[in-house]
Parts: structure tokens; sequence; C-alpha cells
């Protein structure tokens, strides 16, 4: 008897698997390896939201909340879109749930039929395939450049009746490149001309550099009539391991995401639905600094990059990662970042996992320290000057 389902066909195992277990082993022999791999900031979450969390414990918010949300988060996540000029209702355009990752999958589940198709800007997060697959569609990609640059004739090409929906992400994982108010606009036309819906995963928004200000796609759709934003607290608040997320969207498409969270998770953990409330509405101070730190450190890993010879890597503006293109070294990603990893104990995630476009890029994140950036580039520079 075989106890796989046909739907276990559709979700893979992780493409970076092989590179975390080579990591470890090298680690367990006493190697020093360099962490560029790791998709998630380094920094542990505000004392002020910890704090928080602890007194919704010791307050008793412990039992289940409406699947929609606790009212005064809603109503902080409505006040902090507010501020940015975006009117949405808490209490109606919103859910919370355990991490965008759940909003998102919700979102997809509640509006795809079998067999549609879904335009996916790429190169983009290995998710959103699966989660389109797992929901009986099929990703179709639409290349960007390097650093997420729309090719609008390539997206019109792209889109037609069968599409039921698009997915984008600004600032984007893997290239930290952003959208800005045109391209989300031009986007949203052509998603108008084919009637189909946009996703838009917004989850880096605070993380932007140089005074850029990342608009919402809720901007250019103010009525939400056929976007979905999805964001959370994971990269901003560093609290990935909270699992706080939320969509925003029209209430048909949020009460969907409703029946399908009272029917599965039931609601995001309740003391941290609390804490969220007051990550919104605390001090902000905190992610300024992260941010001004990341912009120092993305200058630094890109100014190294760009002195290897053979490497193209551009300073994109958002995230916390860098995608520069190795194709002049002439080995696909899955090998050069296995090859980097035995050699020089750098670790980074291969390019082919974001889209079979990029198999001659690997993600760099540097949500890691200075001094591995330092260390970790001047080894990588030195083993690549023996390939000439
Ligand atoms: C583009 C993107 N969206 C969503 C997520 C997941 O967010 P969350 O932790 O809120 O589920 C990630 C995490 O790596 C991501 O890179």
């Amino acid at each position: 008897m075989d106890w796989t389902s046909h739907i276990m066909e559709r979700i893979p195992a992780s493409g970076t698997l092989k590179m975390f277990e080579l990591a470890n082993r090298l680690e367990r022999e006493g190697r020093q390896v360099y962490h560029f791999e790791v998709g998630q900031p380094d920094y542990d979450t505000p004392k002020n939201i910890v704090d928080a969390a602890i007194d919704a414990l010791k307050a008793g918010h412990t039992r289940y909340t409406p699947a929609r949300g606790i009212p005064p988060l809603l109503d902080a996540i409505e006040e902090t879109y507010g501020k940015r000029g975006i009117k949405i209702d808490g209490r109606r355009n919103v859910i919370v749930t355990p991490g965008a990752k759940m909003a998102l999958f919700g979102g997809l589940y509640a509006a795809i039929d079998q067999g549609d198709d879904v335009l996916v800007l790429s190169p983009a997060w290995p998710t959103y395939r699966v989660m389109v697959r797992t929901a009986g569609g099929k990703p179709i990609d639409v290349p960007t450049s390097m650093d997420y640059k729309l090719d609008p004739e390539l997206l019109k090409a792209r889109a037609n009746r069968h599409v039921s929906a698009i997915i984008v992400n600004s600032p984007n994982n893997p290239t930290g490149g952003v959208l800005d108010e045109e391209d989300l606009k031009l986007i949203h036309d052509v998603a108008e001309d084919y009637d189909f819906l946009v996703f838009s995963d917004e989850i880096y928004d605070a993380l932007v550099y140089d005074g850029f200000e990342q608009k919402s796609m809720l901007k250019v759709d103010p009525s939400m009539e056929r976007t979905m934003a999805i964001s959370g607290f994971s990269k901003a608040y560093s609290m990935t391991g909270w699992r706080l997320g939320y969509a925003i969207g029209n209430p048909e498409s949020i009460n969907n995401l409703v029946r399908i969270q009272q029917n599965t998770t039931s609601c995001a953990t309740s003391f941290v639905q609390h804490a969220g409330i007051e990550a919104l509405r605390g001090d902000q101070s905190f992610i300024e600094n992260v941010r001004a730190e990341y912009q120092r450190r993305r200058d630094r890993i890109t100014e190294l990059f760009c002195e290897i010879e053979g490497i193209q890597c551009a300073n994109p503006m958002g995230a916390f990662y860098v995608f520069p293109d190795f194709s002049e070294y002439g080995l696909t990603s899955a090998t050069l970042a296995e090859l980097l990893l035995k050699m020089v104990g750098v670790c980074s995630t291969p390019g082919v996992a974001f889209g079979t476009d990029y198999d001659y890029n690997l993600r760099f994140s540097y949500a890691t320290d200075m001094e591995s950036i330092e260390n970790g580039l001047t080894k990588l520079k030195k083993y690549l000057e023996t390939f000439s």
C-alpha cells in the first residue's frame, strides 16, 4: 500500500536541503562555514514586543480567538496602513494568520480552480509555485532582470484569459529588487485587462534603503477589487518564529480565508496577536536601526562582489538579499554553490531554486554580521581567482 497521496507529487523536497546538510556536516568536522543562505533577520525580537507577549500570557490570553483575529490587532493594522495613506476597514478587510505563508496559502486556495494558470513574477520564492500547484493551478513564470526590473512586454505576452492570478513580491526574495508605483500600476492594469487577481506579497516592505518607500499594491487598487496584499511581522520585527502575518483584501476574499482558517489552524496564537499590537503601536526605532545596519551591509556586500572579476551584482533597494550572476564561471548554480561551500565554507542558495531562468545566479543573504561578510567574501574572491 502506498500511503502517499497524489498531492504530495506537487510538493518537492526542499531544493536547499542538500546545502544545509553539507554545511552541517562541515561544521561538525570543525570547518568554518559562512552562512549566507539564511532567510531570516539576525536580530532578536525587540524587548517591548517580548514583554507584551509575556503580559498577555499572564493575563490569560491563552484561548482560541476569533478566526479573523482579535479586534484590537485588526484595528492596529488599519491604523498602520492609514498612516501610509491606505484606507482599510480592519474588521472587514483584514485577517490575521499564523505567518504570511498561511495567508498566501489560504488566499490562493480560495481563489484558484483546477487547471488555472497563475503568473509568478520571477525569480520568486519557491514556495509560491508549490502553493499554486497544491491548489491545483499551473505556475507560469514571468522573468524579470537580476534586480527584479519588470519587462512590460513579457508580462503582457504571458497574460491571457486562462490566467486567474499573478503573484508579485516587492521587495523581492531573492533579488532584493523593488517594484515602483509605475510597475505596480502596470501589473494592476494588465490584471484588469485580463480579469485576474493580484496577490502582492509585501512582507519585506519595511526593509528598504536609500530613502526608497515601498508602495503597497493597495495604493493602486484602493477598492481592493482584485488585490490581496499579504504581509506580516517576521521580517520587520524579527518575529519569524512567532508566526504572525495577515492578508488585506475585499470582504468576500477575506471571508473565504476566514472559512479556511476556521477549518484549519483556527486562529493565530492568541498571546502572539497581543504582541503584534505592541509591535505596530509601540516604539518603531528598532526598524530604523535595523534598516540603517542592513543598508551598510548591502553596500559592503555589493562592493565586495563588484570587485570580483566576472561577477555581476546589482545594488538592490530592499529585503536582505543580493542575487549575483556567476555565468562567466560556466557552472550551474547547484554545482557552484556546493563547490563554494566545500572549498571555502561559503554557504549560499542556488539560483535555480527561484526559477529555471536563474541557474547561473546564487542568492546571498546579508542577514549576518559584517565580519562574516568581509571574511566570507574575501575567501570567495581568492578562490574564484584560481579559475582564471
Ligand atoms: C517572500 C516571502 N514571503 C513570505 C515569507 C514568509 O513569511 P512568514 O514568516 O510571515 O510566514 C518569506 C519567508 O522567507 C518570504 O521570503
